[in-house]
């Protein structure tokens, strides 16, 4: 494949040298002349291991130019990765002008080809950019978004000292778009990596690279508060965090990563309130521990906007317990929902079949009955009598008797905290983070 690599800092270096090592024809573009007479005389632009001999090696096989002279560049190319810097502006957003310049120059470039051009995001950038660069091209090219070109992204997962090793062995490789045909080329690009090559929604794509990077500040910043703590009251934390991570089926591992309801139960508010306790009592501030808990209740009161904003009088709740298969309804957030609910006036049913009152025992039993001692007059013995009661429906489970339900809710509003794809185009349908 012959490749146009637009920008030669730090990813289209290490992208110019790895393609060319997949056995590519690869022409880098720069603004700036130094760097494009440094890999023309076969030395890289950056500081990376590895990346010295591949550079070195591939101007001498041919297979890497470099140039200032873009429409040169695209003309010699099927496809042009853009790698330019994004910058952040004084107010957090990317500065996106080196974007939009490479983008108005690879138009200016196809304008009079005949044969199909591919456009690859790398760079990392806001949600939309992509189909800001398609309109673009189009303007600028008279071309077609699809049939005579197509831009897809490609976000970038490289950790600078390992650069040139990640390329060559990511965990998957990503392509954002809607087009079959510029899927196949990149799947022919990146063919030889041997790993996953994804294809999925252009937004997906888009801020993946996003929450990547948030999850891994996450998690420094969470093993150095419990660091910290476990420091203050004599506990080896880099013992602690070794036992942590060895636990792969809660801790290192999908459990807890899908968006949904607010959590509740025994447990994660008792205990999270407990290692914080142990901070404060040390005088250590934990911001991000003391975070959790806030962020939780903020996502309670969004499903409860969710519910308002309908003005209904007939709400459905499905599901009460703190999560589906108990009857344990200590600090349930449904039970804070419905204590809402029923405060402000609504008409509430509530279906849990887990839920018997007369069952309940212990402080399960005290606790609902200080929260809602109206509860019993609340809990309906079938899901179609709570259903058929509402004008709102709350999916607060994910129940397998929903199945078939979807003709019985298209008349309602369906407020969902669970996540039921197959409802999804209901007309008055509403995820809470989805
Ligand atoms: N550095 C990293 O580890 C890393 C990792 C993943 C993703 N990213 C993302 O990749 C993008 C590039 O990052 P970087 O660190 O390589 O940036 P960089 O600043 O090192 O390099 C950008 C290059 O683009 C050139 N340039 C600007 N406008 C141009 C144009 N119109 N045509 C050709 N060249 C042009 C600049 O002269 C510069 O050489 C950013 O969006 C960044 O967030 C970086």
């Amino acid at each position: 494949m012959k490749i146009a690599v637009f920008g030669l800092g730090y990813v289209g270096c290490v992208s110019l040298g790895c393609l060319a090592e997949y056995g590519h024809t690869v022409i880098g573009v720069d603004i700036n002349e130094y760097k494009v007479s440094q890999i023309n005389s076969g030395v890289p632009t950056i500081i990376e291991k590895d990346i010295d001999e591949l550079i070195r090696k591939h101007t001498a096989t041919g297979r890497i130019k470099a140039t200032t002279d873009y429409l040169n560049a695209v003309n010699e190319s099927d496809v042009a990765f853009i790698c330019v810097g994004t910058p952040s502006t004084v107010t957090g957003q990317l500065d996106m002008t080196h974007i939009f310049n490479s983008a108005e120059q690879i138009a200016e470039g196809i304008r009079s080809r005949d044969s199909f051009y591919t456009v690859v995001i790398r760079s990392t950038v806001m949600p939309g950019t992509n189909n800001r660069i398609s309109e673009l091209m189009e303007q600028i090219s008279g071309l077609r978004r699809n049939i005579d070109f197509s831009v897809v992204s490609n976000p970038e997962f490289l950790r600078e000292g390992s650069a040139v090793s990640d390329f060559f062995n990511p965990p998957y490789t990503v392509i954002g778009t809607d087009d079959r045909n510029a899927f196949r080329i990149m799947e022919e690009i990146y063919s030889p990596t041997g790993k996953p090559v994804i294809q999925t929604d252009i937004g997906v794509a888009e801020m993946i690279k996003y929450v990547n990077n948030s999850f891994h500040a996450l998690k420094i910043a969470f093993a150095n508060e419990v660091g910290v703590i476990a420091k203050k009251t004599g506990v080896d934390s880099l013992k602690l965090m070794d036992l942590f991570v060895k636990d792969e089926k809660l801790n290192i591992s999908p459990a807890y990563l899908k968006p949904g309801m607010a959590y509740g139960g025994s447990c994660l508010p008792k205990d999270l309130k407990g290692l914080f306790t142990i901070a404060y009592d040390n005088y250590l501030d934990t911001p991000l521990l003391k975070s959790i808990g806030e962020s939780n209740a903020i996502h309670l009161d969004r499903a409860f906007e969710l519910v308002e904003k309908h003005r209904s009088k007939k709400i459905g709740v499905i599901g009460l317990a703190f999560k589906k298969g108990t009857d344990d309804l200590r600090h349930s957030p449904a039970v804070e929902l419905v204590e809402k609910l029923s405060g402000k006036g609504y008409d509430v049913k509530i279906y849990d079949k887990n839920v018997v009152i007369s069952k309940l025992l212990g402080a399960n039993k005290s606790y609902i009955e200080e929260r809602l001692p109206h509860v019993s007059g609340l809990l309906a013995s079938s899901l179609l009598e709570v259903i058929d009661h509402s004008e709102t429906v709350v999916l607060v489970h994910k129940l397998f008797e929903m199945t078939g339900m979807k003709d019985r809710l298209k008349d309602k509003n369906v407020i969902d905290l669970a996540g039921y794809p197959e409802f999804r185009e209901l007309p008055n349908y509403e995820g809470i983070a989805w």
